[in-house]
């Protein structure tokens, strides 16, 4: 979703700033702009488009001018919300003196009110965005102090936001704001930075604050001075980026989205490391608690939530809850929650799961679950994010940093500790020592399971030559497989815009299997479970009316006959199948995207991280 990088001091701010915007392409955006100032006057340029077409306009515009010369500047992503991807939508954007400038993300509910009484008093506005009001009220606000301007401003605004603000009157200060949309600050030798996401700020410094919502800073090239929106001083110290955040590079591969899926094997180690008790059939998660208040036998049902494909991770480890635990458990899409009243209460134990940990569906599921009294934990893979604080307990998933937007190391990661949740909660229940410990040693062969689905790569690429040039595709499963047929049609849709659908594999036949002409692919997941027979059933009706079937199959195992395709996965417990599946699922995507030539790690229209509601 959009981003924002800011900079004051230590020489020419252009370069990092676009060096800056270059690192956050990867969240999804339509537009970019940058605005600098220096010598008594602000310098504004946007751009439709991606980042390069930015860096061109000011490279003609300006070859040797203030944009090789100024310290103080600030830039922005954008991802439309509030008016189409334009450039007069693109931030940053200016109050009615043309002296301030403001970038930022996140939305402002109340906006129109705000708008029709700033048109009441003559403003004439040049965009159609939240963020214009915003930067009129803080220039109607502003009588020589921009940080007073800047808070008296965010007192009248509802809504979320990260801001980063900059007045031609106060060359080398920022103004940066956050409430329910991150920012954090950098602090290197005699330069300070902002950005909405760390990524954007390792070519500078490790050293960050992530700041709080009701935060606001005042940043000088030598100093950081952070306080509430009442003015009183709050003290923030810097924390360590961890070296992953740094080692965002494709590494000679294609795509980060390729790199990614062939990281699994290590990142679902990473997951795994140090949580599995072998010996007694356990799993040992320090961020669940144990006995007093812990996620043991007192807990009265499990809530999963989640969107995209976390949600799909709930839905798998909804399956493994039940199976493992004996314990009720619903995944549910975190965006419903909160507006359905939900009968949650301190028996239940509501785990988010977010890859980015800045979801705002997730974050607001959360916030509700917390004031009924449930038992919240997090399962989180970015350290320090907005869900991490809120739920304060919780697991991290330790997969490192996932830049395409397409999620694939976070879903395996997710199910992964999913798995090990379930026999946690199992063995402090019913679950036998024994049955512990044949679960323990399968989920512990994760790593290597996966290793073996990469391995057979090139048998993707063939089943997604034969499925390349259709425009539709069905994916089936039954049971735990249900989420992961979901999760493979929504990898195939998000990266090769080919419409597909996952279905329960029973369901086709009630309504959709009319869909079917010759040649419509069908991907069918028939790995070995107690419903594999019945899948097949399901498999040769739509062969019986033309379609064309891919079918993953566990090794050892006849695929459905006639079959354009056999996706090849190791044995494994059915539960633990769910990992290697989805991990050829997310090849025979990409593969698909790739022959399609897509923009695999950047689709249309789509945010890494999706912070509005
Ligand atoms: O960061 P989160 O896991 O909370 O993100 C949730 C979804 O936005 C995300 O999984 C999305 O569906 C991905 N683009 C799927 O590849």
């Amino acid at each position: 979703m959009c981003g924002i990088i800011g900079v004051v001091g230590g020489g020419a701010a252009a370069p990092v700033l676009l060096g800056g915007l270059r690192r956050l392409e990867y969240r999804g955006y339509d537009s970019a702009g940058l605005a600098l100032s220096g010598e008594g006057r602000l310098l504004v340029r946007r751009a439709v488009g991606k980042v390069a077409a930015l860096t061109e306009r000011i490279a003609q515009d300006d070859p040797e001018g203030p944009f090789g010369r100024w310290t103080t500047g600030i830039a922005h992503t954008r991802w439309a919300t509030h008016g189409a991807p334009t450039e007069a939508n693109a931030h940053p954007h200016l109050d009615r003196t043309g002296r301030i400038a403001v970038v930022h993300n996140g939305i402002i509910e109340n906006y129109r009110q705000l708008r029709s009484r700033l048109e009441a008093a003559g403003h004439r506005f040049a965009s159609e965005t939240d963020t214009e009001v915003l930067a009129r009220l803080i220039g109607d606000r502003h009588q020589g102090d921009l940080r007073a301007a800047v808070v008296a401003a965010l007192r009248e605004v509802e809504g979320a936001y990260g801001v980063a603000v900059l007045c031609a009157d106060e060359p080398g200060a920022l103004v940066v704001a956050r409430k329910g949309s991150p920012l954090c600050v950098g602090i290197a030798e005699g330069r300070v930075l902002v950005a909405s996401d760390p990524a954007a700020l390792v070519a500078h410094t490790r050293q960050v604050i992530h700041l709080d919502d009701g935060d606001v800073a005042l940043l000088r090239a030598d100093s950081v001075d952070v306080s509430g929106l009442d003015l009183s001083p709050r003290h923030r110290s810097p924390d360590e980026l961890p070296p992953d955040v740094a080692a965002a590079e494709r590494d000679g591969h294609e795509h980060f989205m390729h790199k990614e899926m062939h990281e699994q094997p290590e990142s679902v180690r990473n997951a795994l490391r140090g949580r599995i008790d072998l010996r007694n059939g356990d799993a040992v998660l320090a961020g669940l608690g144990r006995g007093e208040d812990g996620e043991d036998a007192t807990v009265r049902r499990a809530i999963l939530l989640g969107c995209g494909t976390s949600l799909h991770a709930c839905m798998v480890g909804e399956f493994a809850f039940e199976e493992l635990a004996q314990l009720p458990a619903e995944a549910e899409q975190a965006a419903e929650f909160r507006y359905r009243n939900p009968l949650v209460g301190p028996d239940d134990l509501v785990v988010a799961v977010s890859q980015s940990g800045e979801t705002a569906d997730t974050l607001a599921a959360v916030k509700e679950a917390r004031s009924r009294g449930a038992r919240v934990r997090g399962l989180v893979n970015v350290v320090g994010s907005a869900i991490a604080r809120q739920t304060g307990r919780g697991v991290y998933l330790h997969v490192g940093p996932e830049v395409s937007v397409a999620s694939t190391k976070a879903f395996t990661g997710q199910v992964a500790v999913l798995l090990l949740m379930a026999l946690r909660l199992g063995r402090s229940r019913r679950l036998s020592p024994e049955r512990g410990r044949a679960m323990a040693a399968e989920i512990a062969r994760l790593p290597e399971l996966v290793e073996r689905v990469l391995e057979r790569e090139s048998s993707v690429i063939r089943a997604a030559e034969r499925m390349a040039h259709s425009e539709h595709a069905f994916f089936l499963g039954r049971g735990p497989m249900h989420p992961v047929a979901l999760e493979g049609a929504l990898k195939l849709k998000e990266i090769s815009y080919v419409h597909a659908e996952g279905y329960h594999a029973a369901e086709l036949k009630h309504g959709p299997i009319a869909l079917l002409t010759e040649g419509t692919p069908v991907v069918v997941i028939a790995n070995r479970s107690p419903v594999r027979d019945k899948t097949l059933s399901n498999a040769e009706e739509c062969r019986a009316r033309g379609a064309g079937l891919v079918a993953v199959v566990t090794q050892g195992q006849e695929g459905p006959p006639g079959a354009w395709a056999d996706l090849v996965i190791p044995d494994c417990d059915p539960l633990v199948a769910t990992v290697p599946a989805a991990v050829a699922l997310q090849m025979l995507a990409y593969h698909v995207a790739r022959i399609r030539g897509c923009p695999i790690d950047q689709p249309r229209n789509l945010a890494k991280s999706v912070t509005v509601e």
